[in-house]
């Protein structure tokens, strides 16, 4: 039978700010996930969290979109929720934009992404989860994973890698998708990619068998509720190895500490930092925006795992220089570009101030200073 892995987040509650999870609704959490595995609901699961996000691991026969297996995520975050309140954790339920489950968290505010699959004789994948951004943060690496043969060496040496990739480019806005092969409509593809606020990697197949190798989470919560409710902080699924990117190349992608949208109250620019799951919690100025690498084998749906991959020394220099770069964007202040520019600032909470300012605009006395001024000049 096909195994499908669910990754579902949400964000229900903090400790002191936007900060991380309490212990106590990661239990109840795997407690509600513990008691679907014993009834045979679900194969297998895991449970932990990326700053405030609780992150739910999910390993079942039912395929995407399945409304037992939405249901049973829904529970655990209502679940979670009520600590949350219990204990008056802050922003408690935040990303339960609905009382009402109808079957499916799409649209509800927990973030999904879901990748059903063929079991190959081993099964190599990574789950990627991140904090204080937005799911087009994943637009750069996926694309340096599956495209760029400067970080991955199997598209020029592997055979089955050779012919590329096809990648599922989604518009948040418009809520469509377009395929683009890869590499012959790579510019096609970066000339929408590169704008990650808009178009996102939702999907990568290989071109060679249609095989899907990787699934990104697109919710963006602004886009549902039509205001700032936090940013819509990722998830990700690549899978590895024997014809696909190798792990080593799947992470090479985040050596790079690329400037995405998010950290404080979602408004500012900075670098994405990948951390061991020990520093998946934010605090400088809420971030800065930061990702964690689970490494899993699959086992006839069982999740073998997780290793910690980015519990390595081997990116203390990318975690240095994005120190550095927090350090350098923190500077701007207010400014530009570190804030956000306005169109994405629309769905924060400055547009409110904005508007207080708005009558004490007065036409400017610029242009009679002016002319002012020539008469003088014409005058003499
Ligand atoms: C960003 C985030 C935080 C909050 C910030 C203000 O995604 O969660 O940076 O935006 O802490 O939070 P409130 O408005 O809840 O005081
Ligand atoms: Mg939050
Ligand atoms: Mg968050």
């Amino acid at each position: 039978a096909k195994v499908t892995l669910s990754v579902i987040k949400a964000d229900l509650g903090s400790i002191a700010g936007h900060h991380m999870p309490h212990p106590d609704q990661l239990a109840v959490a795997t407690k509600i996930l513990a008691e679907a595995k014993q009834k045979g609901l679900i194969i297998d699961f895991y449970v932990t969290h990326v700053g405030d996000d609780i992150q739910l691991i999910i390993t079942h026969n039912k395929g995407p979109d399945h409304p037992d297996i939405h249901g049973l995520a829904w529970d655990a975050f209502k679940a979670a929720t009520k600590v949350a309140r219990e204990l008056k954790l802050y922003a408690a339920g935040q990303d339960l934009l609905s009382e009402a489950f109808s079957g499916n968290v799409k649209g509800l505010g927990p973030g999904v992404a879901e990748l059903e699959m063929e079991e190959r004789e081993a099964e190599p994948v990574v789950t990627f989860h991140a904090d204080k951004t937005e799911p087009g943060a994943f637009n750069l690496p996926l694309f340096r994973i599956f495209a760029d043969p400067f970080n991955t060496a199997g598209l020029v040496i592997d055979p089955k890698m050779h012919d590329g990739f096809v990648f599922e480019v989604y518009d948040v806005f418009e809520g469509r998708s377009v395929l683009l092969k890869s590499p012959e409509e790579m510019y096609d593809i970066l000339a929408l990619i590169g704008t990650p606020g808009r178009y996102i990697v939702r999907r990568v197949y290989r071109k060679s068998d249609n095989l899907l190798a990787a699934v990104v989470s697109v919710e963006r919560l602004n886009l549902i509720a039509g205001k700032y409710v936090g940013k819509d902080d990722p998830v990700a699924i690549v899978r590895a190895q024997h014809g696909l990117p190798a792990v080593g190349e799947i992470l090479e992608a985040f050596s790079f500490p690329h400037l995405v949208a998010g950290w404080m109250r979602g408004s500012h620019n900075g670098p994405l930092m990948p951390v061991p799951m020990r520093y998946a919690r934010v605090t400088r100025f809420d971030g800065p925006p930061r990702v964690i690498a689970l490494g899993w084998n699959i086992s006839n749906g069982r999740l073998i795992g997780p290793a910690d991959l980015f519990d390595d020394v081997a990116f203390d220099e990318t975690r240095r220089l994005a120190q550095n770069i927090a350090e350098y964007m923190r500077r701007h202040g207010p400014f530009m570009p570190h804030r956000l520019g306005p169109e994405e600032m629309e769905y924060t909470t400055l547009p409110a101030v904005l508007e207080k300012l708005k009558d004490r605009f007065v036409k400017s006395e610029e242009v009679k200073v002016v002319k002012k001024h020539s008469d003088m000049l014409s005058g003499s």
